[in-house]
C-alpha cells in the first residue's frame, strides 16, 4: 500500500462502520402501519388530467394509501412503534433514543418523536425528529446504530412516518400521482454477536435543494403572509440524480464493508419510481429479482418507504433471517445514503399475557402524562402565588436564591 493509500485509508470517513467496536446494533423488531383508504390511479383520473396507463408506465404505481382525517403522522407512527416494540419484546422504558424520520410532522415543535415518547411512556429516552426526506429512515438507522455501538444506549426506536397526502397539491398531476401515506418502525438493540448494521454511508448536496421543495410555513418576513406549503418538484432532475446515486451508494457501502454485490441477498431500495430502481439494477449489473419492489401498492411514502418494503418482503418470503441486505435511498435536500446489514430478526411468538401487560403499560403512560400535566398546573399556581408575595415584599428572585 502506498503512502497516499495509507493516508486515504486512515482518513476515509467511516461514519457507519461496526468493524472496530465490540458492540453491535441489531434490528430486533419491526412494525408497520398503513391507512386503510386506497386511492387508485382510476380515482386520480377523476381528479386530474392523467391515466392509469401513464402512471403505471412512468412510475410503476397502481395505488397508494391515504390517511383518514382522524389520523396524522403521529398516530400512524405510534401504532407502528407499538407493533415494533411488541415484536421485539422490548419495554418502552428501556429505550434510550427515539428518532422519527419525517417530512410531514404534525408540528415543527413539539417533535413527533416527543409526542411518541410521551404516549409510549419511554421515560428514559431522548427523542427528536430527523428531516432527511426520503433518505430519513437510513439516516435514522445510522444515527441510532452509532449511539448503540459507542455504548451510549442499549435500545433505540427508529420510525419513518409520513402523511404526504397533506402536503401534496392535488391539482398538480406531475406530483400528486406519486405519493402516499404510511409508517414503519424498527427497534434496535445492542448485542455482542457480530452482525446487525454493518456499515452505512450518508451523503448530501444542498446545491440541488431547489429540485424538491416544501416550505416550512414560517413567514418570510415578520409581518408577511405564511408561505405556501405544497410540494414542488423538478421531476426530471430528481430522476437523473436518483438514477446515479442509487447504484453509486450501494457500491460505496459494499466497498466500505468489504463485500461484493453477489454477497447481498436482497436490495431494498427507496420506492420512488420503478424506472429508477431498474436503472440502479442496470448500474449494478443485477437482475431485477435482486431488488424488492412494492411501489405498485403504496407509491412513494418517503421516510416510510423502506420499512414498508421490508415488512412486505418478509411477508412475501423474500427476506429471511440471516439474509444480508442493502437499504438504499435518495431524497430532497438533496440527500442519499445506503446501509448494509444482516437481517436476523426472528419474530417473538405472540403471548396474550405479554400483550395485556404492554397495553396496561400504555394506559399507565397516559395516566402518567395526565398527572404530569396536572402537576405542572398546580406548580404554576404555587409559583404565581409565591411570585406575587415576593413582589409585594419587594424582594427579587435573585435575592431569594441567595
Ligand atoms: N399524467 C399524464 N401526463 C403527465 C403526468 C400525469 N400524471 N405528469 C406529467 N405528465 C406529462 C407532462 O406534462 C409531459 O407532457 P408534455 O410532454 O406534453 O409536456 C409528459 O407527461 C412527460 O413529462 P415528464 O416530466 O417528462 O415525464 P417523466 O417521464 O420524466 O416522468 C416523473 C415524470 C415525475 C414520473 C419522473 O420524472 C420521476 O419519477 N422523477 C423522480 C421523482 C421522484 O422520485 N420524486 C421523489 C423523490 S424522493
Amino acid at each position: 500500500m502506498s503512502y497516499i493509500d495509507t493516508i486515504n485509508e486512515q482518513t476515509r470517513p467511516r461514519s457507519g462502520s461496526a468493524q472496530n467496536t465490540g458492540c453491535f446494533a441489531h434490528v430486533v423488531g419491526w412494525g408497520v402501519e398503513v391507512p386503510e383508504k386506497v386511492l387508485t390511479n382510476f380515482d386520480l383520473e377523476e381528479m386530474v388530467d392523467t391515466s392509469d396507463e401513464w402512471i403505471r408506465e412512468r412510475t410503476g404505481i397502481s395505488e397508494r394509501r391515504i390517511a383518514e382525517d382522524r389520523d396524522s403522522t403521529f398516530t400512524l407512527a405510534l401504532r407502528a412503534a407499538r407493533k415494533a416494540l411488541s415484536q421485539a419484546n422490548v419495554s418502552p422504558r428501556d429505550l434510550g433514543l427515539i428518532i422519527v424520520a419525517t417530512s410531514t410532522p404534525v408540528y415543527l415543535f413539539p417533535s413527533t418523536a416527543c409526542m411518541i415518547q410521551d404516549k409510549l411512556g419511554a421515560t428514559q429516552a431522548g427523542a427528536f425528529d430527523l428531516l432527511a426526506a426520503c433518505t430519513g429512515f437510513i439516516y435514522g438507522l445510522g444515527m441510532a446504530a452509532a449511539q448503540i455501538r459507542t455504548g451510549m444506549i442499549e435500545h433505540a426506536l427508529v420510525i419513518g412516518a409520513e402523511t404526504l397526502s397533506r402536503i401534496v397539491d392535488w391539482s398538480d398531476r406531475s406530483t400528486c400521482v406519486l405519493f402516499g401515506d404510511g409508517a414503519g418502525a424498527f427497534v434496535l438493540s445492542a448485542s455482542d454477536d457480530p452482525g446487525g448494521i454493518i456499515d452505512y454511508v450518508l451523503h448530501s448536496d444542498g446545491s440541488g435543494g431547489d429540485y424538491l421543495v416544501v416550505s416550512s410555513g414560517v413567514k418570510q418576513t415578520w409581518n408577511g403572509e405564511p408561505r405556501r406549503q405544497s410540494l414542488t418538484m423538478n421531476g426530471q432532475e430528481v430522476y437523473r440524480f436518483a438514477s446515479r446515486v442509487m447504484s453509486q451508494g450501494t457500491q460505496e457501502v459494499l466497498g466500505m464493508a468489504g463485500l461484493k454485490v453477489d454477497d447481498i441477498d436482497l436490495i431494498i431500495p427507496h420506492q420512488a419510481n420503478i424506472r429508477i430502481i431498474k436503472s440502479a439494477a442496470r448500474g449494478l449489473k443485477l437482475p431485477m429479482d435482486r431488488f424488492y419492489v412494492n411501489i405498485d401498492r403504496y407509491g412513494n411514502t418517503s421516510a416510510a418507504s423502506i420499512p414498508l418494503a421490508i415488512a412486505d418482503a418478509v411477508e412475501d418470503g423474500r427476506l429471511k433471517p440471516n439474509d444480508k441486505i442493502v437499504l438504499v435511498a435518495f431524497g430532497a435536500g438533496l440527500t442519499w445514503g445506503a446501509l448494509v446489514m444482516d437481517w436476523a430478526v426472528e419474530p417473538t411468538p405472540r403471548s396474550h399475557l405479554r400483550e395485556a401487560l404492554r397495553e396496561s403499560w400504555y394506559i399507565l403512560a397516559s395516566i402518567r402524562s395526565l398527572l404530569r400535566r396536572l402537576w405542572r398546573v398546580i406548580e404554576a399556581i404555587f409559583w404565581r402565588h409565591d411570585k406575587s408575595k415576593h413582589l409585594e415584599s419587594g424582594r427579587s428572585d435573585d435575592e431569594d436564591q441567595e
